[in-house]
């Protein structure tokens, strides 16, 4: 029997649906990709209801760890695990990955909790996962991602996906359901916003403060939070901007990390019509060795981002 008429496009629209009808991809991807919609609907349950403070543990960085990072990290974990669509994972809290079951299709790279240092600030933070086919990512590029998301826990609780056919976002109901909000978002070719982490860099960057001399001339419109998430999702959401985050003379690679946070949102960028850079190659083009690889980053509207790689490579 032919499925298409019984599931036709309801009125209101779910993750899963949209997923159904739009995400042109298989059943197992579709239902981990539910499997990781769940666990963050518990993330935003532990963030409105867990205490702000330190675990008393440190990661594989060296940073401090708040409740709500190894919190969250297990909730995804658990969801992962229980999934049995995934072969490995990798977390940014963890320094190995994580070996389940090399038979089944997926593996997924995931920082569970983006902007953590905000949490006590009341200030937006979120969720984001790179999902890849095959029993482990590295040694391959962000290219080979078969799916990207984010969720970003701010006044609402947003889901973005891409399965390479654009972008959409999707808001937490009252029910806990994610529903459709805006379809096919696209990211222009020009900035009217800039997005500048890692500023302290331009005391040592001449090239970095070249760059911001710019945007300060040209009187672009300053929206920096200091959560990835959240700085990059105001790109995908007002359809422009740029964020950079690029290193210093001691750290030239910068602070994000390929996998868990440049790798998913250089993917969103590109199926949204804009642009991942680390300032020589696009990210989507780089090969993950290591989980814990970082590198600079430039994203989002393409000109701009195209403009601010020729001044840093002056
Ligand atoms: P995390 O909380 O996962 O460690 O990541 C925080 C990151 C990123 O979200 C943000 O863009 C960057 O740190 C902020 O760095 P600066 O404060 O140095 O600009
Ligand atoms: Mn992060
Ligand atoms: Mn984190």
């Amino acid at each position: 029997m032919d499925t298409t008429d019984i599931c036709r496009m309801p009125g209101r629209v779910s993750l899963n649906a949209h997923l159904y009808h739009k995400g042109k991809i298989p059943d197992a991807l579709r239902h981990l990709i539910l499997d990781i919609s769940r666990a963050a609907k518990y993330i935003q349950f532990a963030i409105r209801t867990t205490e702000a403070g330190l675990a008393g543990s440190i990661n594989q960085y060296g940073e401090d760890q708040l409740k709500l990072d190894v919190l969250s990290d297990e909730i995804i974990r658990q969801h992962l695990s229980e999934s049995r669509r995934v072969a490995s994972f990798a977390s940014e809290e963890h320094d190995e990955v994580i070996e389940l079951d090399p038979s089944l299709p997926y593996s997924v790279a995931y920082d569970p909790l983006d902007g953590s240092s905000l949490v006590d600030t009341n200030f937006a933070i979120g969720s984001i996962f790179g999902i890849y086919e095959g029993a482990t990512f590295i040694g391959k590029t962000p290219r080979d991602q078969v799916a990207a998301l984010y969720v970003l826990y701010g006044p609402r609780t947003l889901l973005i996906y891409s399965t390479g056919n654009s972008v959409h976002e999707f808001i937490l109901n009252e029910v806990g359901e994610f529903i459709l909000l805006r379809e096919f978002l696209g990211i222009a070719d020009d900035a009217k916003n800039y997005s500048p982490g890692n500023l302290r860099a331009v005391n040592e960057n001449g090239a970095y403060k070249s760059v911001m001399d710019g945007w300060l001339s040209r009187a672009l419109t300053l929206r920096y939070s200091g959560c990835m998430v959240a700085d990059v999702h105001h790109i995908v959401s007002k359809g422009q901007g740029v964020f950079v985050n690029v290193g210093g003379k001691k750290y030239p690679e910068g602070k994000l990390r390929l996998a868990f946070e440049c790798g998913p949102f250089a993917y969103i960028a590109h199926h949204a019509g804009g642009l991942a850079s680390d300032g020589h190659s696009d990210i989507l083009d780089k090969k993950l060795f290591t989980i814990d690889q970082r590198t600079p980053i430039i994203i989002g509207s393409s000109n701009e981002v195209r403009a601010v790689c020729d001044v840093l490579s002056r």
